[in-house]
């Protein structure tokens, strides 16, 4: 399995995207995002995507010229229509707005559509969180979840993130677990998925990585994950006049462009309380949590963001591991654009 360090992968990702006929400025930004997302161990909503968003911009399913536009402003509500440009891009200048109106109104919110992929929502959460903001991210996606008790995908895995000043960072789909890791599975040629994952495509529960890639993915905890999706659905598409689920596009739906629709808020902790008290707070508060003794079969409890920023201190020192599959795919990906992969080493970069 290749291993290759965040540096040396960075210009390998950007000559792929330039290739595809992105701006520099906007290439700059993706890869920042996907490379930060592998090294978070958020594989899923790394390098995997690149080979999905070049087949979108080869085909002309996605505008890497078009910049998006505000379409209205009022107190501290902004709407932004992405007019189908590289999702990172839209993300970025929606974080960008919402910081802006939560330091002139104390809160944000920026809802958007006809936008593309962003990749992980953690990455666009926490530039609100550098800014001493709360940022909470929602995104819709391409129907491949059945509401709880059907058969038949009408939802997305519609992501919810949290970023606060303060060791804590929620990331997680409204799916027992994100589609890009059944897409991982599929990818590396993994027989097998771990039960509760996914449904076939008669929305039978399956432990089968083809059946589950052909078919659906499950609603994290049953009707509550509806419920969760159905909220994240309301405040993206439903309130930015977005389309509805039934018409997004993505990895199985292609042909068409994406037209997903995210949303963005920026809450000014200031306006409550100094950020450094926030920040203290919130070190009290999960300090309480791990306070908690360990139930069996486990040495300690872990707060939201504990795996990610421990992997990711670990791949910072002894690289990513990128496994056959994904290696082989992205490489196919680069030769279509023109550009010849890097050499790597197949073992950690630091023993
Ligand atoms: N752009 C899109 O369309 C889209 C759609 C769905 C998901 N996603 C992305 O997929 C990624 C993966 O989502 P997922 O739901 O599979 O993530 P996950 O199940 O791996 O993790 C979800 C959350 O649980 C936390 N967590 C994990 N183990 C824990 C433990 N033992 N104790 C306490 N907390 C713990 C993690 O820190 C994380 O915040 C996310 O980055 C998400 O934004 C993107």
């Amino acid at each position: 399995m290749p291993v290759i360090s965040a540096s040396d992968l960075k210009p390998f990702v950007q000559a792929i995207l330039l290739g595809a006929a992105v701006p520099p400025h906007k290439a700059a930004i993706a890869t920042e995002s996907l490379v930060a997302s592998n090294l978070r161990g958020v594989d899923s909503h790394g390098i995997q995507l690149l080979t999905f968003y070049v087949d979108q911009l080869l085909a002309g399913e996605m505008d890497p010229q078009a910049d998006g536009r505000v379409v209205s402003e009022s107190g501290c509500c902004l709407l932004f229509d992405g007019q189908n440009a590289l999702g990172q891009w839209v993300a970025e200048q929606c974080c960008g707005h919402a910081i802006r109106l939560a330091k002139q109104h104390g809160m944000g919110l920026v809802t958007a559509r006809e936008s593309n992929h962003f990749g992980a929502a953690a990455w666009w959460a926490q530039k609100m969180r550098d800014a001493g903001q709360i940022g909470i991210v929602f995104c819709n996606a391409s129907p491949i979840v059945p509401p709880w008790q059907g058969k038949q995908g009408r939802l997305g895995t519609n992501p919810i993130s949290m970023a606060v000043p303060g060791p804590w960072l929620l990331d997680m789909a409204t799916t027992t677990v994100a589609a890009g890791k059944v897409f991982k599975a599929f990818m590396n040629r993994q027989p097998e998925i771990p039960y509760g994952w996914a449904l076939d495509s008669d929305g039978v529960p399956t432990t089968g990585t083809e059946a589950a890639y052909l078919g659906m993915l499950m609603p994290l905890g049953g009707y509550k994950g509806s419920g969760l999706a159905m909220l994240v659905e309301i405040l993206c598409s439903t309130l930015s006049g977005g389309v509805m689920p039934n018409e997004v596009s993505g990895i199985r739906f292609r042909g068409k462009p994406n037209r997903v629709s995210q949303m963005y808020m920026a809450i000014d902790v200031a306006r409550f309380m100094p950020v450094e008290e926030f920040t203290e707070r919130m070190e009290h508060l999960v300090g309480l949590m791990k306070s908690t003794p360990p139930a069996a079969g486990y040495d300690e409890v872990l707060v939201a963001g504990d795996p990610e920023w421990r992997t990711e201190a670990e791949r910072k020192v002894r690289g990513i591991p990128i496994p056959d599959g994904n290696w082989e795919s992205l490489c196919k990906t680069a030769a279509r654009v023109g550009v010849a992969p890097p050499a790597v080493p197949s073992g950690p970069l630091v023993g």
